[in-house]
């Protein structure tokens, strides 16, 4: 008889959005009149960019050529793509990174859930609290994280590191010390961003203490202030303790379109054995490449026109987090995060559940968001909102919520 992987079983619950999912689908049936405005899941809503879309029609001819087709893609990336994220993400901040250090994929969800598979399953993992629920999932699935408490909400062998308004949602050094770190800075959900120097001092500890840092770079493009670092390798020894997640998603709409890379530097080792290798071997085992239409769409994200058309974009949905993040001000709410990420963090009212927030602004304002609580939890009592909504949707449901308090 088959068996299964009872780690599997272990995990609680629903993924957070099918729930938020279920619970507007049975209101919006309850009552159809109602127009509803999702401000709950991190996708984007702005068309791709027309200097990407042109990209795309180029490679897709290419592919109707004998001449000009590509069938399976290099497995760790085409080097046109490759070296123009060595020159726009790296070179061009002075950071030492090369192209053969940069491991092509179709995002960096599916690269921050699998790069636990290169670590024994005896390593601690630390995460932040509250935190993106995938590096724990791929961990309870590895069978890492020891046994759930349903109570607590939290998993025996993981080390939490609580971000909340208290410590300014900088994660604090844990007292005990764990082999992998997960960091997403900006973050999600919190919409915070580490500076340099609190950024630095992860580094410092992560090579103090042999450990790595697993840091999530997926939404840099939204870093407006001068001291956040735009990649972790912008810290001094980050390449002996760090792998960077990035992702096409946010930056340039590729949610639909799936594209993201991986840095590992050659300098990262555990004893003799180079990380770099062990994360080559398994993407040439188990991942075929991005298509070659997707990479080329890529490389335009880099081109000059590119570039002034997503910078467009990202203001478009900064502007919406500012239209958010002043509006709840106004309302009364203590507000954070919105500045270097498209994230809105929220502190619920007095006496009200993350969840109880979540219903109560469904139900009066028809706007839906993201219990904190979802996330972990020290996300109690916060709720996130996101920037990604057109304009006119986040204005009429920041003078919706508005209204609920007059
Ligand atoms: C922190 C973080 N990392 C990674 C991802 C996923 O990125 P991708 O679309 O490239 O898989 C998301 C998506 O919401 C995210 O919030």
């Amino acid at each position: 008889m088959f068996k299964v992987n009872e780690n599997y079983l272990k995990l609680p619950g629903s993924y957070l959005f099918s729930t938020i999912a279920k619970k507007v689908s049975a209101y919006q049936e309850a009552h159809p009149e109602k127009e509803i405005i999702r401000l709950g899941i991190g996708d984007v809503t702005r068309p791709i960019a027309p200097a990407i879309i042109e990209a795309m029609h180029k490679a897709v001819d290419e592919m109707g050529n004998a001449a000009t087709f590509h069938g399976y893609a290099p497995d760790l990336g085409y080097q046109f793509l490759r070296d123009a994220i060595v020159k726009g993400d790296y070179q061009s901040r002075g950071v030492d990174i090369s192209a053969d250090e940069i491991f092509v994929s179709d995002g960096a969800k599916c690269d921050c859930s699998n790069i636990q598979e290169i670590f024994g399953t005896d390593n601690k993992i630390a995460v932040c609290d509250p935190v993106y629920p995938v590096y724990v999932d791929s961990n309870v699935m590895a069978g890492r994280t020891g046994t759930y408490d349903p109570q607590t909400e939290v998993w025996s062998d993981i080390i939490y590191m609580p971000c909340t308004r208290e410590n300014h949602f900088v994660p604090e050094l844990p007292k005990e010390t764990p082999d992998m770190i997960y960091i997403c800075s900006p973050n999600n959900p919190v919409g915070t961003a580490l500076t340099k120097e609190q950024l630095q001092v992860w580094v410092d500890y992560a090579n103090a203490h042999g450990a790595v840092i697993l840091f999530d770079a997926a939404y840099e493009a939204y870093i407006s202030e001068e001291n956040v670092p735009h990649t972790i390798f912008e810290c001094e020894g980050a390449r002996t303790c760090a792998i960077e997640f990035k992702s096409f998603s946010k930056n340039a709409g590729f949610t639909g379109v799936r594209l993201g890379y991986t840095v590992v530097p050659k300098d990262l080792k555990c004893g003799d054995v180079m990380l770099h290798s062990l994360w080559a071997r398994r993407h040439g085992t188990k991942y075929n490449g991005a298509p070659y239409i997707v990479q080329k769409a890529g490389e335009a994200v880099y081109s000059e026109e590119g570039k002034a058309q997503l910078k467009e974009q990202v203001a478009y949905y900064m502007n919406n987090a500012k239209v958010i993040k002043e509006g709840l001000a106004e309302a009364g709410y203590e507000v954070y995060g919105g500045i270097n990420a498209p994230y809105i963090w929220l502190r619920v009212p007095e006496g009200m559940t993350s969840w109880g927030f979540f219903d109560y602004l469904l139900e009066t304002a028809n706007v839906v968001g993201t219990p904190g609580s979802g996330f972990g939890p020290s996300g109690e009592g916060y709720f996130r909102l996101t920037a990604f909504g057109n304009y006119e949707n986040t204005v009429k449901a920041i003078e919706r919520i508005k209204a609920l308090n007059k």
